[in-house]
């Protein structure tokens, strides 16, 4: 079988020696790689390293083997067209369709999938210039991946760091491996809870649970290379960021109801894999609580949380808005999930047997996905990321 054709466009940011990196994975996972620099990149990184790790000719021009037609070729040819880094300037171009140098025309004429992995200063991430590029690159179905969040050039820190290329390749491959021109979930927000939540009693003790986080955070990496904007809501997970995806950072229950909310005010869809607690302690004490002497602990009284779940799903912030729902059950699994969603209402339940060795802090899971319609779809024992797959099928169904 022939290899897939991935072209990599790099135009000119300083990551574009991490660029390097991802090609070093795309070519040793059996891609065939065509480095497409733009002429500014070429200043950080010159095309005789592009040349030599990609086995493949570099050029940036369309002035090049003009015989060979390269500007419509390269974009006609390929399986997947990754932009990493793409800097602001580059992400304008894209969203208005010019057409000045080789990787601008691959790009108008690539009729496969598009990432761009962009990395940039804050302040050019956040202008409205960029962002309304950004959502206009999404709109029409390319995935852009969020930037991380750390050291940027020189002493600054902020949003527009480039994201691990380990990451990005994983992103790549999975909109490889779907293979379909435009990702499903392009365009939308969707908004995921993770981990669990924790209740504090005084400030070295909480109540929490077991939680790992995992299932969440393999539902906002898979909606992310389905080309979704998401937003992830990580309750004391001690998991890293998944690249391209805005992670907010709660750790109570009412933290996480606030987060939430706030971030399904614009969502086309809101999946809560988030163990929260259904109850708090009534009192939390300032000072740290003391044993006394002989004398037996005074009981902790605990007042009722919030159900978000059950709270979005009866407000919606927005017609068509989907809400997913997950439960843990030890016994009669499927009649328990069944009342559950009709109590919570939400649109789907995932229902989990949880037993022994089962689904805490495991890299698998099994589980059957109820839909308020009546349906039910077995998901069979296997990887996080085939249910989050799942999930994703039947939201995308849904999306109003
Ligand atoms: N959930 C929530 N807010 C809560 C508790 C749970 O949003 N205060 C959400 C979880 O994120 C998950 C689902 O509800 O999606 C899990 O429900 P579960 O805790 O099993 O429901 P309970 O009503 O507490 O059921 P049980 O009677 O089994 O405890």
């Amino acid at each position: 079988m022939d290899k897939p054709k991935v072209v990599l466009g790099v135009s000119g940011g300083i990551a574009a020696y991490k660029g390097c990196e991802l090609l070093r994975r795309l070519s040793e996972s059996g891609h065939d790689v065509r480095v497409v620099p733009t002429a500014s990149a070429l200043h950080f990184v010159g095309a005789a390293t592009w040349s030599a790790l990609s086995g493949n000719p570099v050029s940036t021009e369309v002035w090049d083997s003009v015989h060979e037609v390269p500007h419509v070729r390269i974009g006609q040819h390929a399986d997947l067209v990754v932009v990493a880094p793409a800097t602001a300037d580059l992400l304008a171009k894209a969203a208005h369709g010019l057409a000045d140098d080789l990787l601008t025309n691959t790009l108008l004429t690539a009729r496969c999938p598009v990432v761009f992995a962009p990395a940039m200063h804050t302040e050019m991430w956040e202008h409205p210039a960029t962002q309304e590029n950004v959502a206009t690159l999404r709109r029409r179905g390319a995935v852009v991946i969020e930037p991380a969040v750390g050291r940027l050039t020189g002493v600054d820190t902020g949003k527009g760091r480039f994201p691990d290329p380990a990451e990005i390749f994983e992103i790549c491959r999975r909109v490889l491996a779907r293979g379909a021109a435009q990702p499903d979930l392009a365009g939308r927000h969707v908004v995921v809870s993770a981990g669990g939540t924790r209740e504090p009693l005084d400030p070295v003790r909480f109540l929490g649970n077991r939680s790992s986080g995992k299932q969440g955070y393999a539902l906002a990496r898979t909606a992310a290379a389905r080309g979704a904007r998401v937003t992830l809501i990580a309750a004391n997970t001690a998991l890293p960021d998944p690249a391209g995806v805005d992670v907010v950072q709660v750790g109570t229950a009412l933290q996480l109801r606030e987060a939430v909310v706030k971030a399904a005010a614009d969502a086309d869809a809101v999946v809560m894999a988030a163990a929260v607690a259904d109850f708090r302690p009534a009192a939390y004490a300032a000072g740290k609580i003391k044993k006394k002497d002989d004398r037996e602990p005074d009981p902790i009284v605990l007042v009722r949380n919030p159900d978000v779940l059950a709270e979005i799903s009866a407000d919606r912030a927005r017609p068509g808005q989907v809400v997913v729902g997950f439960a843990a059950e030890t016994d009669d699994v499927l009649a328990n999930g069944r009342r559950k969603l009709a109590r919570k209402g939400c649109d789907l339940l995932v229902v989990n047997e949880v037993g022994e060795r089962k689904t805490f802090g495991s890299e698998e899971n099994e589980a059957v996905v109820l839909g308020a319609d009546g349906s039910e779809t077995p998901v069979p024992y296997g990887p996080k990321e085939a249910l989050a797959e799942t999930v994703w099928d039947l939201v995308t169904r849904r999306i109003g």
